[in-house]
């Protein structure tokens, strides 16, 4: 289904505003002083019209919620659902995931999810999938050790390749499935996984946890603040948006 670019965003967004974080750089090692009391901090990429984030959110009240998503046509959509819901343990970036490090601080974050993210087909764009080896270290800069990436993906590809990925990257891998949904529907659904699910593909999913490493691997920022394809990516995703 294609997202046309909400006329009325603005108006929206400033409704929302009491859960988007519009300066992430500023809470570097301070997002729990949004939520004293949370026993993790819980972080999903490209969390789209939020379902996933709603429903976990709900059902973890004891954890803080952060959601980064660069595109806000869709984020939007996650945020008034969060507002509906009076949720008050999840809060909105509108980001980009490269720019990770700029936003949490080494042993920040316990669990970070990875919902359906652009497999990214072609292998001379390997690089910006989000379980690329390169992006694996990028977390490892931000989740403490013992953490985890919580990976799901109707891409059977993506997901054989991730496979490779995790442990080159210091993750240990456990809990992988190539039918989430065999013998019935498991955990919250994502709004792309309910589709995905609905035809029938299966749901693949593993877990990687962050090892401890006495070297840790070199990260390569990709080059710039915010990459030029990504840029790109953005201003086209706004102005016509697959979601
Ligand atoms: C295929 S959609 C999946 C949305 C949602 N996770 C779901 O499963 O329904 C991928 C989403 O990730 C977002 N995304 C892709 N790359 C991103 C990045 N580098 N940083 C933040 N968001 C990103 C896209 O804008 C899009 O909303």
């Amino acid at each position: 289904m294609r997202m046309r670019k909400k006329p009325n965003l603005s108006a929206r967004m400033e409704r929302c505003t009491s859960l988007l974080i519009s300066s992430p750089k500023d809470y570097r090692g301070h997002w729990r002083e949004l939520k004293p009391d949370a026993q993790e901090l819980r972080l999903e990429l490209g969390c789209g019209k939020g379902k996933f984030t709603v429903e976990t959110a709900e059902q973890h009240p004891e954890a803080l919620y952060i959601a980064i998503e660069r595109v806000p046509d869709a984020m939007v959509i996650a945020m008034e659902r969060c507002m509906a819901k009076g949720l008050k343990n999840v809060f909105f970036i509108d980001g980009d995931a490269a720019l990770l490090r700029d936003y949490f601080s080494g042993n920040e974050v316990d669990i970070l999810y990875i919902n359906f993210c652009d497999p990214w087909p072609s292998h001379k764009h390997a690089r910006r999938r989000l379980t690329h080896e390169n992006f694996l270290v990028l977390y490892r800069g931000i989740l403490r050790d013992g953490g985890e990436i919580r990976f799901k993906t109707d891409n059977r590809d993506l997901f054989e390749y991730s496979l490779f990925q995790f442990p080159k990257a210091g993750y240990k891998l456990t809990e992988v499935t190539r039918d989430l949904h065999a013998t019935g529907i498991k955990g919250v659904m994502t709004d792309y996984e309910e589709k995905f699910y609905s035809c029938g593909t299966p749901i693949n999913r593993c877990v990687g946890i962050k090892q401890h490493l006495a070297c840790e691997p070199e990260f390569h920022p990709i080059a710039g603040p915010v990459p030029d394809y990504l840029q790109s990516e953005t201003r086209k995703n706004q102005e016509n948006t697959d979601i």
